[in-house]
């Protein structure tokens, strides 16, 4: 469909990596310095990729605070997911931890320092040490209250250093597949110009970030829209374990913005509006550091039962003013800031109003622990599409099941993005001959963004944005029941249909970005379909989906990952993939179900 109008540009990469944030990088770095022609292929200047905005820190058994170990850490992260995490993926994410922090600290990040020159390490939700028997574990790795954007900058300069290429400010809109089912690349629109590009690669590598702003209220920032996913479900790729939204505990009432866990790690305490700190009562033994499912669901029970603080009793408050000035300002300088300019608060002096707020998606695309993207079939439950890669919140590895801790996000990324970058130089020649692109290779990319370009209904984008997003936060949130699913469903069905009176006003090609927010709201549409349909079918409580007319865990019937097809008219079809319950090695048990409590 190539026209006078819409002309390609065609580019040739060993490899190329779509998206600049944690994982992007990572992966970037590792080809670029394993000599394959590498592109990354980002929407955003890489250093304003959302991983800038994360705060904490990374989790690693370094045991620079006190004994630790990495299979402590792979408990910990096995009970988080509610025993829905593949047990050979977190085995090797929790043991390549520390290795990859070294591997950073080599890099030149700024981690906060101990008073002997070690990295500084806080308490972080669900982290323990001996199995749960020991207390609470400080593993998480700082840079103040700022670790993703140390990371950020520090990734990207190494990027550069290797000779990594960037496409800055290209925005990609699908995959191109082969009539094998093998994808050859992706189709991209370079915003500030207008001009359409292909990049061809024997392998691709998606890493495009989670889609929180599915949700009204997130952390997320707004470029956060799954981009990814949507590729990936309009190729004939299932999405996984997508019912399973985290809800951080502590957004800025009124605003989501992040208020880091490690506010609760330095000794921050969570008090409903009697002053009293009510995790006592949910969690007696991990309190305000239990994992952030059992915290957001505790805050939100005492609102519903009356006691949450203000005019309308509707939030809840974060105390730090116990804490000496001196550790605020040294250990959380960020979130003091973010208290003040949001909600006008002095930490020093009085509690942040805060709210459980959308965070992270624990579903995405499946992939193996080396990151390839799997297509299961009933033959092959494993099967992997030929050429494409995923890493990153994109991706579901699963390593974080149905619930994740706090402080392993920033983990996964470097981990999984360092491993593709591995298993890209062990698989890809460089320079070798590539697949044949197919004759119409990027014309149905073309279809769309023509559509979309002069789509002349009534609707504007975000007006239906808004819709869908009021849909995913009314129905679909903290604690669900089946009928308000399936309301959830019917109001998603009829969003979906309203994709057809779309009006884009702006008909350029150039830094049109009332057609870009088009493109992401598709992108976001098509995951939360898949989000609110597996929500709906999966009938038990695990983790962060908690059903109120299926309260329990129920592993006879629910232990398997659910995967989510979207076809054209917004349905899903749902089937299911086998949680895998053996480790990588002998050097650690399978950790077997358990009832967890904090
Ligand atoms: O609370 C935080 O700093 C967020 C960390 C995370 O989501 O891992």
């Amino acid at each position: 469909m190539a026209t006078t109008e819409y002309q390609f540009t065609d580019h040739t990469f060993d490899v190329i990596v779509v998206g600049a944030g944690g994982s992007g990088l990572r992966a970037t770095l590792g080809l670029a310095e394993a000599g394959l022609k590498t592109a990354n292929i980002t929407k955003v200047f890489p250093t304003r990729s959302h991983t800038v905005a994360a705060q904490g820190g990374i989790a690693a058994s370094l045991g620079n605070m006190g004994e630790d170990d990495w299979r402590w850490h792979m408990y910990d992260t096995v009970k988080g997911s509610d025993w829905l995490g593949d047990q050979d993926a977190i085995e090797y994410m929790t043991r390549e931890a520390v290795p990859a922090i070294i591997e950073l600290e080599h890099y030149g990040m700024p981690f906060s320092r101990r008073e002997d020159g070690k990295i500084y390490q806080r308490p972080f939700g669900g982290m323990t040490t001996n199995y749960g028997k020991g207390g609470q574990a400080e593993r998480t790795c700082a840079a103040a209250d700022r670790t993703g954007h140390a990371m950020l900058h520090t990734l990207y300069q190494q990027s550069l250093r290797a000779s990594a290429e960037f496409f800055i400010e290209y925005f990609a809109i699908d995959l191109i597949m082969d009539a094998d089912g093998a994808c050859c690349g992706v189709v991209a629109l370079k915003m500030d110009d207008g001009t359409l590009h292909r990049f061809r690669a024997q392998r691709t590598i998606l890493a495009t970030g989670g889609y929180g702003r599915a949700y009204f209220s997130c952390t997320a920032a707004h470029t956060c829209t799954g981009d990814g996913g949507g590729m990936a479900l309009r190729a004939g790729i299932p999405v996984q374990d997508m019912e399973f939204v985290q809800f951080h505990p502590t957004g800025v009432y009124g605003v989501g913005a992040l208020i880091t866990e490690g506010a609760r790690g330095e000794g921050g305490i969570l008090r409903n509006s009697e002053g009293e700190r009510f995790m006592e009562r949910y969690a007696p033994s991990a309190k305000d550091l239990a994992s952030r499912d059992v915290v957001s669901r505790a805050m939100t029970m005492e609102i519903r039962e009356g006691r949450g603080a203000g005019a309308d009793n509707d939030h809840i408050m974060l105390d730090l003013s116990h804490l000496p000035p001196s550790q605020l300002e040294e250990r959380l300088p960020g979130i003091s800031e973010t208290a003040r300019i949001f909600s006008g608060v002095d930490v020093t002096k009085a509690p942040i109003p805060v709210l459980p707020t959308c965070h992270y998606n624990m579903g995405g695309i499946p992939t193996n622990y080396h990151g390839e993207v799997l297509r299961p079939t009933e033959r092959d439950p494993e099967a992997v599409v030929d050429g494409l890669m995923a890493v990153g919140e994109a991706a579901c590895v699963s390593v974080h099941g149905a619930n994740r801790l706090g402080s392993n996000s920033l983990l996964d990324l470097v981990v999984f993005g360092r491993a593709a970058g591995l298993r890209c130089k062990e698989m890809v020649e460089p320079s070798a001959k590539q697949r044949d692109l197919p004759a119409d290779a990027g014309d149905n990319s073309l279809a769309r963004l023509d559509k979309a370009r002069h789509a002349n209904g009534e609707t504007g984008t975000a007006e239906l944005r808004l819709e869908m997003q009021r849909v995913m936060q009314n129905n679909c949130a903290v604690f669900r029941t089946g009928e308000v699913l399936a309301e959830g469903v019917e109001l998603m069905d009829q969003a979906w249909a309203k994709r057809d009176d779309l009006r884009v006003a702006d008909k350029s090609l150039v830094w049109n970005s009332d057609l870009i927010e088009t493109l992401e709201f598709d992108n976001l549409i098509y995951q939360s379909s898949a989000t609110i349909n597996s929500a709906a079918n999966r009938e038990e409580s695990r983790g962060a989906h908690a059903r109120e007319d299926f309260p329990e865990r129920d592993d006879d019937n629910w232990m398997k990952h659910s995967l989510a097809w979207i076809d054209e008219t917004g349905k899903a079809d749902i089937t299911y993939r086998s949680v895998v319950m053996r480790t990588l090695t002998n050097d650690v048990a399978v950790v077997e179900p358990a009832k967890r409590v904090y």
